[in-house]
């Protein structure tokens, strides 16, 4: 039986291990929440920003026939949906350190992605992104890496997400772009540090607000190479 809480409206539907804590899946009324311990990290309800996090990279992407994108991590699925919009994405590789928010993907949240995880593009990486970016093999590269695992980099899930966005992981990640690519961060907050941090390391840098119905705009960082 799931769990009703009556102060939020929502109804609990899964509670599960997580990397540092726990996972919950709850629902509210249509829709759906994912709450990582305890924290609010993503919902079905709007996803404008999201489908920005691809939409910058394709427009940076502009003269090139087929591309290759990194979508990470998961969430609910907003981002690889709007990634496989567009026709010139030959292959999208997800980064996803939850095997459940995969699992969810292909069930309760498969209508909000538009059963996206079955598309024979898309291939699934169950894995910590911050050390997969890290890991010797860097022969898989990509046109595009699109990176939206914490509510930015002044305010990460778990204390090992913050070292994606220092000056190592910056690198690592750079490591991971063909010629030509462009990284593209989802943030809650400005983050001035972590954009003038982008400065330092890539050609040009730009930064998109995105308002929200309450509280400060959600931003996307674009950098390309
Ligand atoms: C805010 S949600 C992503 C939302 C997504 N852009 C969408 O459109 O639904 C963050 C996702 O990143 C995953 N995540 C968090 N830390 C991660 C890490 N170190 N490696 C890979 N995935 C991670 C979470 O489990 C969650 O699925």
């Amino acid at each position: 039986m799931h769990a009703i809480d009556t102060t939020t409206g929502t109804d609990e539907i899964e509670r599960v291990p997580a990397a540092d804590g726990e996972l919950v899946l709850r629902r509210a009324g249509e829709h759906y929440e994912i709450i990582s311990n305890g924290c609010f990290l993503m919902d079905t309800r709007a996803g404008e920003s999201e489908r920005l996090l691809v939409r910058t990279a394709f427009a940076a992407l502009d003269e090139l026939p087929s591309l290759r994108i990194l979508v990470g991590g998961l969430g609910v699925g907003f981002t690889l949906r709007e990634a496989l919009t567009e026709p010139r994405v030959e292959h999208v590789c997800v980064v996803e350190r939850e095997a459940h928010v995969v699992r969810w993907g292909r069930g309760p949240l498969a209508r909000f992605s538009a059963n996206a995880l079955d598309d024979p593009r898309v291939s699934v990486v169950t894995s910590d992104l911050v050390a997969w970016i890290r890991s010797p093999d860097t022969t898989q590269r990509f046109h595009a890496l699109c990176l939206d695992i914490d509510n930015g980099p002044d305010w990460t899930v778990t204390d090992g997400n913050a070292s994606l966005y220092d000056d190592a992981g910056l690198d690592a990640l750079r490591a991971r772009l063909l010629p030509g690519g462009v990284l593209t961060v989802w943030s809650a907050t400005a983050s001035p540090a972590f954009a003038d941090r982008l400065r330092g390391r890539f050609a040009r840098v730009t930064v998109h607000q995105v308002p929200v119905p309450r509280g400060e705009p959600d931003v996307v960082f674009v950098a390309r190479t």
